[in-house]
């Protein structure tokens, strides 16, 4: 029983890489044109803000993208099972490029939600910071391929995946921010 615990916690986390990656890679590229192109919403708060770029989405997206074909390749190269290799290619490739994309989205979907609640760019919001990546990841998954998002983090040990990534997650963006933030990289440790 322990052991099965511990292999769906590692899976769930195997198959959360490719979001997992693409916020601090939006932090290494980012700059230049805000997604947002400087407008403001009715509220007379910027739609977006400053800290959504295209560049920042752009390489998040394809940084995501590029692990998840690194740890596909790996996966297959050792003969896991099909769980670990995000299922077929293409389907694969398909998967993790959704799951890298839609955490871009969701991050923007999460700053034009604190810039509605009147908060500046980069001001702490507590659930929304740690969770907004994962729920568009989630979201857009599930849109395209629910079948797989069933698979992996619901039916059987699925569970114990979903559940382990909800514990993991705050504690993984906590500790990468920190060292963003100390490595120069973000303006505030959060
Ligand atoms: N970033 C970017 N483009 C994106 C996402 C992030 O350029 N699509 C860069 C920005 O430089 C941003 C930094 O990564 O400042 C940190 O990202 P995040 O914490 O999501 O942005 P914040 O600056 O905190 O702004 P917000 O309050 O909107 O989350
Ligand atoms: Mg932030």
């Amino acid at each position: 029983m322990l052991e099965v615990i511990f292999v769906s916690v590692i899976l769930g986390f195997w198959l959360t890489l490719p979001s997992y990656a693409a916020n601090p890679m939006a932090v290494l590229f980012g700059g230049g044109k805000p997604v947002d192109m400087g407008k403001n919403a009715r509220d007379g708060k910027r739609l977006l803000g400053d800290g959504k770029t295209w560049r920042g989405w752009a390489g998040g997206t394809i940084s995501g993208t590029t692990l998840g074909l690194i740890i596909i390749g790996l996966a297959s190269v050792v003969g896991a099972s099909q769980a670990w290799t995000f299922g077929q290619f293409p389907q694969s490739l398909f998967r993790v490029a959704l799951l890298a994309f839609g955490a871009m989205l969701g991050d923007m979907l999460g700053s034009y939600f604190k810039r509605r609640m009147g908060r500046e760019r980069g001001a702490k919001t507590p659930i929304l910071d740690q969770y907004d990546f994962l729920l568009g990841s989630w979201l857009l998954i599930c849109i395209f391929d629910m079948g797989w998002f069933l698979d992996s983090f619901v039916h059987g040990q699925g569970w114990i995946s979903f559940l382990s990534v909800i514990v993991i997650t705050p504690l993984l963006h906590r500790g990468v921010n920190v060292l963003g933030f100390r490595m120069g990289h973000k303006d505030v440790p959060w």
